[in-house]
């Protein structure tokens, strides 16, 4: 009975598994890779996703509200404060992509990264990147408020093999002329080689269920077995005991 249930779980989950075979999601990508800006930055969105014949328009959402259909790229010539949030795109043979966030600050530092999660031994580009480029000088890169690179002019930081001390909050500061100016703190998490698994992609819940459902249905199958096998082995031996004893009794009396 249990088995019967159990396979018919399975059943489910197979079928679960059929359907999600869905068209591919689509695709965002931010050029420069910058998803943190300054007012007046220009910044392009690019789609990524494939196109049924005859259908070459891309739907752009911003905070999931319409804001295009026509092309791939989305292009954002002086960003705005208001332009911050999350953009995603599809594609007439792709599903909705997932978001990706654009930040835009109005001040005079940003500090920029590609992104800001690392896996140890990968390399830590980052940018001070100030309000339409004016000149700065005398910066500093900190890390956990502790100076860790000072630069006479502006200049990018390269880590070129993150380890886990270089885990930490960042943010940037020099002078524009005369003014003291800082960026605001950014989280850089480099993940130890240890805690590898956990960047992995984690299988689907459903194919975790699969696999459980699997080792269950092995388990259930074993004990089957080996209780049927010692269902059938041992009531001759006691039908035998019986016989033996049956068979002294009279002798004793
Ligand atoms: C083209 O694909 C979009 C989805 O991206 C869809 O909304 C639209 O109706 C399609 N246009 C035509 C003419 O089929
Ligand atoms: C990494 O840094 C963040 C803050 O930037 C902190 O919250 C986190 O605990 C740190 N992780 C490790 C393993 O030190
Ligand atoms: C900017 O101000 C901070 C204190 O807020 C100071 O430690 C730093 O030396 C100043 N930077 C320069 C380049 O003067």
């Amino acid at each position: 009975m249990w088995q019967l249930l159990l396979q018919m779980a399975l059943l489910v989950l197979v079928s679960a598994d059929m359907q999600a075979a869905d068209p591919p999601k689509a695709v965002v990508f931010l050029e420069p890779s910058w998803d943190r800006v300054l007012q007046g930055d220009s910044v392009t969105l690019k789609c990524q996703g494939d196109y049924a014949p005859g259908n070459t328009s891309t739907e752009w959402f911003h905070n999931g509200s319409f804001i295009s259909g026509q092309n791939s790229s989305y292009f954002i010539e002086a960003a705005r404060v208001e332009d911050s949030g999350e953009y995603r795109c599809q594609t007439s043979l792709s599903m909705l992509s997932d978001p990706v966030q654009l930040r835009v600050h109005n001040g005079w530092l940003v500090l920029q990264a590609p992104r800001w999660v690392f896996q140890e031994g990968e390399p830590i580009h980052l940018r001070c990147h100030s309000w339409k480029n004016t000149p700065l000088r005398l910066v500093t890169y900190l890390q956990d408020g502790k100076g860790k690179r000072f630069y006479h002019w502006n200049s990018e930081h390269h880590i070129p093999k993150a380890t886990p001390r270089d885990n930490g909050s960042y943010f940037c500061r020099g002078l524009v002329g005369k003014k003291n100016v800082s960026s605001e703190t950014v989280n850089i998490i480099v993940q130890g080689s240890t805690s590898l698994s956990v960047s992995l992609p984690f299988p689907p819940w459903h194919q975790v269920a699969f696999c459980l459902v699997m080792v269950i249905l092995f388990a259930v199958d074993t004990g089957l077995y080996f209780s049927v096998q010692r269902k059938l082995r041992s009531p001759p031996r006691n039908w035998k005991d019986h016989k033996f004893k049956w068979s002294q009794d009279p002798q004793d009396q």
